[in-house]
């Protein structure tokens, strides 16, 4: 989206609750998924509050369970916190950094209510079969497409297999919206409940909705500020209130970030809107950047590379052989400069959640433990150029060898 177009909007306060924005990102939606006037659509703030509504209308029991995936965001739990639900974690399947079939098969229960499918990074998770086993057994599903907006480029979408699904278009997610959500809803038997609990969403605050327009305003100032200076003022501006933080610190203790949950306000639907219409470019750019990475990792047997899908995803994520060699091309690539993440490390992410606020003990999910310990995320954004991409693998590989030399080098001298 334009600048000017941004500043635009954001001068209009008076336009902040449009409702025809909000009437048109729905169809528009409806469009990308395949146009169906069965499907219901639940704008939101963000993905946390599309999770929280049908969590609620699913159960108000708080002895029933709902099964999420170890190697996620805190994000994606505490919403069954907040639905007054017990969330039940199970272990990954490494191939494909979701769930693994044969762990949810030993702890599903008569209290099971829902199973809900991360689709990590865009990698497609076995919906497929989950919602052949969910349905023998009466159990919702609900896809979490937080990562998968729009994916795959052809063919039914994610989001399109289970009773219900989450989409975002929050920070670090495909688009550059920064803010918003919305619950897709494919089983029309569960429309009452959800409109009823829908309707207990209240409106995002105005000062909330200014603090997140103003949020992408604020980062490119910080970014043009010498480095430790921007993340200086951005800490400030953080503690103030002014600048939100991805994950708010409540939320590692199982709490509600400010203004969560809320409705989709007009103004942040016009701003997806405007920002869709580069949403195919965006998708098969980075279509094209993880193919690029797969190109040049393929043959590196110490390296694991999502499975060859034409899925556009939002990061990249690689695991290393071992944890050392992870920590040592993360600390190379880092010091060149290259903007790497961490997710998921630690496997409830990020660093500081209290475990015990979710039962979670790590003992109990071996291949999620080992992912986090091993996992380098590459960018695929519209920041990396096919032939930069190249160039980070190139950098990972020599990375690699490097340490494998040394490594070499201290066993036979010892
Ligand atoms: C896997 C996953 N699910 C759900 C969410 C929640 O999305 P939102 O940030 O829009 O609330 C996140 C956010 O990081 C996520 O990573």
């Amino acid at each position: 989206m334009r600048a000017t177009a941004y500043l635009k909007i954001l001068v209009s306060p008076w336009r902040y609750n449009d409702q025809l924005p909000l009437k048109q990102l729905t169809q528009r939606l409806n469009l990308l998924y395949g146009d169906d006037d069965k499907r219901g659509w639940y704008l939101t703030a963000n993905g946390r509050t599309a999770l929280e509504v049908i969590l609620k209308a699913v159960s108000s029991d708080p002895e029933d369970e709902i099964i999420v995936q170890s190697f996620t965001c805190v994000a994606a739990v505490n919403p069954i916190l907040w639905a007054g639900l017990k969330p039940v974690f199970v272990d990954i399947d490494q191939a494909n950094l979701s769930l693994s079939l044969d762990d949810l098969k030993t702890r599903i229960n008569p209290r099971t209510k829902a199973i809900i499918v991360q689709h990590s990074f865009g990698i497609p998770g076995p919906i497929e079969a989950v919602v052949k086993l969910a349905r023998k057994q009466g159990i919702l599903v609900i896809e979490d497409c937080a990562h998968a907006l729009g994916v795959p480029v052809v063919g039914p979408k994610l989001g399109t297999y289970g009773d219900a699904a989450i989409i975002s278009f929050g920070i670090e997610k495909t688009m550059s919206t920064k803010f918003g959500g919305a619950l897709i809803l494919n089983n029309s038997k569960l429309q009452s409940s959800v409109d009823a609990v829908y309707e207990t969403v209240p409106k995002l605050s105005r000062r909330e909705s200014l603090r997140w327009l103003l949020y992408p305003v604020i980062r490119v100032g910080l970014r043009k500020l010498p480095k430790g200076i921007g993340q200086g003022c951005g800490r400030f501006l953080e503690r103030v209130g002014l600048l939100r933080q991805a994950v708010a610190p409540q939320e590692y203790e199982g709490g509600r970030p400010p203004g969560v949950p809320a409705r989709l306000p007009g103004v942040h639907a016009r701003i997806i809107l405007d920002t869709m219409a580069d949403l195919d470019q965006n998708l098969a750019h980075r279509m094209r950047i993880a193919q690029a990475y797969r190109e040049s990792l393929s043959d590196n047997p110490i390296f694991r590379i999502p499975p060859s899908i034409d899925a556009a995803l939002i990061k990249y994520p690689v695991l290393c052989a071992t944890s050392e060699l992870r920590d040592h091309i993360y600390s190379i690539l880092s010091r060149h400069g290259i903007p790497i993440s961490n997710w998921y490390d630690p496997a409830i992410y990020p660093q500081g959640v209290n475990l015990d606020k979710f039962g979670y003990r790590k003992k109990n999910y071996p291949d999620a433990e080992v992912a986090a310990s091993r996992v380098i995320c590459l960018p695929t954004g519209s920041n990396i150029s096919p032939d930069y991409a190249t160039v980070i693998a190139n950098d990972l590989s020599t990375a690699a060898a490097d340490f494998q030399g040394r490594t070499k080098r201290v066993s036979r001298s010892s």
